[in-house]
């Protein structure tokens, strides 16, 4: 050891990466030991024990012959052994031992690298890494994504998926969007549809298999009107989900999309994706159809143009789900977050949730003249209810924090789902099932409601299916 001190000691540039290296691996090793027993990890702290840390000591690692080379080359003009020696000699440096010490450090920092890498690795791929680290940009994705079906699955599940190619990808591409935060780059909201998003089938089906679903999903929505009664109504749908690559079953229903024994193509004239213009199926046994508008007809697009119809063309909201201001308040007084007992509370409180809002306090406080504006217009319900619309107030703020991030630019119907027809921004099923798209027969593609789903109910108050349904 003493050998190898003297040796460092010859340059000054050795002399800072050993100290370099010295202050990492005891900045790590205190960082460790806290993370494991005294304080919460932090998306901060694993920036610095696993990137700036591991840094700081390959930089130390890599000075230090860098250092020792240079003061050779300085004083015997070039590297001979014989140089080495004279040094060696004068400085009392046992070569031997030298090297026996250079060995043992060496291997020594190989296992410390890979264990801190190996560390590093699984946390770059960690939920909070990529859904905490920049705050104000993920913060919206990761509070929807929080409350979704799929909370507990990693974002890298969906995002980067199995297989080298998309680690590869994605760690390009997250390098990107570094730079893009630090110079305030990206853009506000995030871009939707995401273009380079990998083919959901990848992803999701790790998981589902739509493709052997059959039969109907039976799905019960509540409704509370914009009345006095804030009237509590009911639409209860047979979806058709259907599928069909099971043997001996036709593809069918709303997975007839994804069969495996063909694929649906379009193209788009916009970035959206919303103005569709021409479908494809193409089938196994070589058959083709194409749907396009005869009043406006398009050549066949260029193949770079197409895009494969996947999961994400419908289920483009699996886990960042934000609901519309109507939605999210139906939601609120299901549960009784907003007591559905107070007259007009339904209309009144959409008024205060739906203007632009520039700020989120600004947003919070014009939450907050609901009761005032409540006193006012309904004067005769105000000694009942006045406190009751007073507790919805926090409420109400929280639905709103849940769903607008105003620093983002995410207002309500930012991100809307294209899963049914009656959402603000998107004709969603209808961008395609709109009557307007034929085939060569002039057969549109089906907008009969029932091949979509079996309405037993739409917005009643009191379904009789749901007796039958249930012991309501
Ligand atoms: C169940 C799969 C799934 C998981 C898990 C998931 N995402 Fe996503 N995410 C998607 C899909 C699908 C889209 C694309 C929506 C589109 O193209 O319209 C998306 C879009 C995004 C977007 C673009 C903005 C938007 O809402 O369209 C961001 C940012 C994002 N995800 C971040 C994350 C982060 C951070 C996590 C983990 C906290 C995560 N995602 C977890 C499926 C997932
Ligand atoms: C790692 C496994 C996994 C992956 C990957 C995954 N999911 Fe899921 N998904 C689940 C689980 C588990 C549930 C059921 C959660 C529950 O019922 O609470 C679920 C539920 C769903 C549901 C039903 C939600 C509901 O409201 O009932 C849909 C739709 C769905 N996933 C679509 C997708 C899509 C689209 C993708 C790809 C972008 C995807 N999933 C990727 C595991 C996964
Ligand atoms: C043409 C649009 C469309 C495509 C493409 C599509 N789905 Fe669906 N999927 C639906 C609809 C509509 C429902 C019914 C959901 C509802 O009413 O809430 C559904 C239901 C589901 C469910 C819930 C089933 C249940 O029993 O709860 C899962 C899981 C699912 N889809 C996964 C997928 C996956 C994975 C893919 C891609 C391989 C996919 N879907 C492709 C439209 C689609
Ligand atoms: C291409 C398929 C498709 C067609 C055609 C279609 N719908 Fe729908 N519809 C959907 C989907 C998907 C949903 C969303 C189901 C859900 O919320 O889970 C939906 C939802 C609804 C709802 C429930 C809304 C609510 O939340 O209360 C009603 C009512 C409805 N559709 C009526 C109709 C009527 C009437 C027609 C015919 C004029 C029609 N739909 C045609 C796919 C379709
Ligand atoms: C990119 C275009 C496109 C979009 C978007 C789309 N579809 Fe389709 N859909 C088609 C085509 C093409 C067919 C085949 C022609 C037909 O059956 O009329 C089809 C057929 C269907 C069928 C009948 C399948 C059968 O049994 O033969 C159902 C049900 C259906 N779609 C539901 C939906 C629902 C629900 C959505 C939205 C969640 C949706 N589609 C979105 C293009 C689309």
């Amino acid at each position: 050891m003493k050998s190898f001190l003297r040796m460092i000691a010859v340059s000054k540039i050795a002399t800072l990466g050993a100290a370099l290296v010295t202050t990492a691996v005891l900045a790590e090793f205190l960082l460790v030991v806290g993370e494991l027993f005294f304080f919460e990890s932090h998306p901060y702290i694993g920036i610095i024990s696993y990137m700036a840390l591991p840094g700081l000591f390959v930089t130390g690692l890599v000075l230090i012959p860098i250092g020792v080379l240079l003061r050779l080359r300085k004083a015997h003009a070039g590297f001979s052994l014989a140089a080495v020696e004279t040094i060696a000699t004068r400085r009392g440096i046992s070569v031997p031992h030298l090297l026996q010490v250079i060995l043992t450090l060496t291997l020594l920092n190989i296992v410390l690298f890979a264990l801190v890498g190996y560390r590093g690795f699984h946390y770059t791929e960690s939920v909070e890494f990529c859904g905490t680290l920049c705050h104000e940009v993920m913060h919206p994705e990761f509070q929807a994504y929080s409350r979704s079906p799929h909370s507990q699955v990693g974002c890298v599940q969906c995002h980067i998926g199995p297989g080298a190619e998309w680690f590869v990808k994605s760690k390009l591409s997250g390098a990107r969007q570094l730079v893009a935060v630090f110079t305030d780059s990206y853009s506000k909201p995030i871009e939707t549809p995401v273009h380079n998003l990998r083919p959901a089938r990848d992803v999701c089906e790790v998981c589902h298999r739509p493709d052997l679903f059959h039969g109907n999903l039976l799905r019960v929505r509540q409704h509370f009107e914009p009345d006095e009664e804030n009237t509590h109504t009911y639409s209860v749908l047979n979806m058709r989900v259907g599928g069909g690559d099971t043997p001996g079953v036709d593809a069918h229903g709303i997975h007839w999309h994804v069969s495996k024994k063909h694929e649906v193509r379009y193209y788009a004239t916009d970035r959206k994706r919303e103005n569709i213009v021409w479908v494809e199926q193409l089938s196994e046994d070589g058959t083709r159809r194409v749907w396009s508008n005869p009043d406006a007809p398009v050549e066949q697009p260029a193949e770079a143009d197409l895009r494969v119809m996947d999961c994400v063309d419908c289920h483009n909201r699996p886990t960042h789900i934000y609901l519309s201001p109507d939605d999210a308040l139906d939601e609120w007084m299901m549960t009784d977050r907003v007591d559905p007992e107070i007259p007009w509370i339904r209309k009144i409180a959409y008024e205060v949730l739906t203007p632009v809002y520039e700020t989120a306090e600004e947003a919070m406080a014009g939450i907050a003249r609901l009761p005032d504006l409540y006193r006012e217009r309904f004067p005769d319900h105000w000694e009942t209810y006045g406190e009751r619309v007073r507790a919805a107030v926090p409420e109400l703020q929280e639905l709103h924090r849940s769903f607008v991030f105003p620093s983002m630019k995410i207002e309500w119907n930012t991100y809307n789902s294209l899963i049914g027809h009656a959402t603000p921004h998107t004709q969603a099923c209808f961008r395609c099932h709109n009557g307007l798209l034929r085939d060569e027969a002039d057969e549109p593609i089906t907008t009969d409601c029932q091949s979509c789903h079996y309405i037993l109910a739409d917005r009643e108050v009191d379904p009789r299916i749901l007796d039958r349904l249930t012991t309501r």
